[in-house]
């Protein structure tokens, strides 16, 4: 590649949102989420306002803003998932866990987390995998053709030792 094409992408993501955006992975890579105090302290610290890091934080699904589990557990409810059945793997799921359906963390995004912080369940909207559905992700690995026996038995792998 030439230089002048190499400078463009550079330039390209050499902005002010570029680089808060690598800041704020770091720290969720760190953390596991953003606590609101390391917020604060970067937008003091840079002087953008603390608005401007929580839009970004919202605007990018992949940023939490509260404390997840050991293991994230995301059920996919993409169309395809949805006609065979992904409501139901979720509610197994949640029932599985002991955790309380239907809340929404502050960024507005499905999230649970179980007491004992093992297990964060959240939602996507298509893992590219519809031909295997329902499908559920666990920590980055896909699990498809799900059943709620299939899912107990996958929570097991993950540690969850039965109710
Ligand atoms: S709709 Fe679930 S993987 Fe595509």
């Amino acid at each position: 590649m030439d230089k002048e094409k190499l400078q463009e992408i550079i330039d390209k993501y050499d902005t002010e949102s570029g680089k808060l955006l690598g800041i704020l992975e770091d720290i969720q890579r760190t953390e596991g989420y953003l606590p609101k105090d390391s917020l604060i302290y970067v937008s003091k610290h840079l002087n953008v306002p603390l608005s401007k890091l929580y839009s970004l934080a919202t605007f990018y699904s992949f940023f939490n803003l509260q404390p997840v589990g050991k293991h994230i557990i995301t059920v996919c409810m993409g169309t395809a998932c949805h006609v065979k059945g992904a409501p139901h793997i979720l509610e197994t799921i949640e029932e599985l866990l002991g955790i309380s359906p239907g809340e929404t963390t502050s960024n507005g995004k499905f999230m649970l987390t179980t007491s004992d912080k093992q297990f964060t369940v959240n939602t996507a909207r298509c893992f590219g995998a519809c031909s295997m559905a329902p499908v559920i992700r666990v920590d980055g690995k896909i699990y498809g053709y799900n059943t709620p026996k299939k899912v107990a038995e996958i929570l097991k792998k993950y540690g969850w030792r039965g109710k």
